[in-house]
């Protein structure tokens, strides 16, 4: 098998229209605007219709990105999507996306660690493309967390909003991809799970779903300080992997759940705010769905030139974390048709 580049050829997104503000959510929980920017950065998400699943939301970010690729679906010869929010516990939801593109019958899985999806899905989509087995990967991150959210818990219910965000993977002549770290601790689910309706467990029953048993808790604090310190770790592992120093890192784009934890990893890694990719205050954490959707604005806006390294880098449920450097590339010179 011969070994080639890969690189992204096009990035897209999409978001649900109807909006979810702070000052919403304080008419219906005891909160305030005040706390939740203060705690979060967030201001306001999007939530999808309810007859809404998260394939079509993955087929609007996945259009976005063909387009932007100057490539059409047929071009796909494999479809990932990273979700904890599939549209049915199985099948995967890649299949049903693939259908919807009109090109069933090409490879198609989910891949669910939750947060970490895209960073995950980054790298095995870049494997199979370096590797040869597939010449171009369609990979979204889609999530419509509004669905398993318990809008009574306030620990919670302000943290999640619903998007997709997609990138496409194509062979080149130069390889975009330089490293990743990838880890996971599998100890304690319940610090960050939905604790009914898995095999763990009885099947769902109907005291399961009085109790919302069937929604995400999460033990914010815990989560809180793992998610500092992993994604300091990882991006020292990525880069040295890379030959890279910190220095050196044009654009940090990392998973969008708390702005004081980009800060904290951020000032950690001596970044300045001008190169921390943040669009937290407009999106909350969409999951594995937020770093796409943050690359696919940053390249919209302009922000991204041939060279620029790109550190991306998530955490969540698992608890599992990882980053991946990435050298971006403008031109398609060498890359496969
Ligand atoms: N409004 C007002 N007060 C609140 C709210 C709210 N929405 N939520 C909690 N509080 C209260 C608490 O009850 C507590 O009150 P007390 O001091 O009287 O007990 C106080 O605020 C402080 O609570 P903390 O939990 O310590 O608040 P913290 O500053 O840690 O912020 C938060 C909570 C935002 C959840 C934070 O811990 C966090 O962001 N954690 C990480 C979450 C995360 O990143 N998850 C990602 C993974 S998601 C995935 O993988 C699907």
């Amino acid at each position: 098998m011969t070994q080639t580049g890969v690189r992204i050829a096009g990035v897209g997104h999409y978001v649900p229209d109807r909006i979810l503000t702070n000052a919403d959510l304080e008419r219906t929980l005891e909160t305030s605007d005040e706390w939740i920017q203060t705690r979060t950065g967030m201001r306001e998400r999007h939530i999808a219709a309810p007859d809404q699943p998260t394939s079509d939301i993955a087929l609007h970010a996945a259009l976005d990105a063909l387009g932007r690729a100057h490539r059409t679906a047929q071009d796909v010869e494999c479809v990932i999507v990273a979700t904890v929010t599939p549209d049915y516990p199985f099948p995967a939801t890649a299949c049903i996306l693939a259908d919807k593109l009109g090109i069933a019958g090409v490879a198609a899985f989910d891949i669910e660690i939750a947060c970490s999806g895209f960073i995950y899905g980054l790298t095995v989509a870049a494997g199979l493309v370096r590797s040869g087995i597939f010449k171009r990967v369609l990979l979204v991150g889609a999530e419509e967390l509004s669905r398993i959210v318990n809008y009574e818990d306030r620990s919670t219910a302000i943290l999640f909003g619903d998007g997709a965000g997609a990138v496409v993977l194509e062979a080149s002549e130069h390889d975009s991809f330089l490293a990743a770290e990838l880890g996971s601790d599998g100890s304690n689910p319940a610090s960050l799970c939905i604790p009914a309706g898995g095999t763990a467990t009885s099947p769902l029953t109907p005291e399961d779903l009085i109790a919302k048993r069937n929604t995400m808790v999460m033990n914010g604090r815990e989560v809180f300080r793992f998610a500092v310190t992993k994604m300091i770790e990882s991006t020292n592992i990525a880069l040295d992997r890379a030959g890279l120093a910190p220095s050196e890192i044009t654009w940090l784009i990392p998973h969008q759940a708390n702005r004081r934890i980009i800060e904290a990893a951020a000032k950690h890694l001596d970044m300045s705010a001008d190169r921390v990719i943040m669009n937290i205050d407009r999106y909350g954490n969409t999951s594995s769905a937020s770093i796409p959707i943050a690359l696919s604005e940053t390249e919209r806006d302009g922000k991204l030139k041939d060279g620029d390294i790109v550190l991306f880098v998530g955490f969540g449920g698992g608890l599992s974390w990882g980053a991946v450097a990435w050298r971006w590339s403008t031109n398609g010179n060498g890359s496969v048709n």
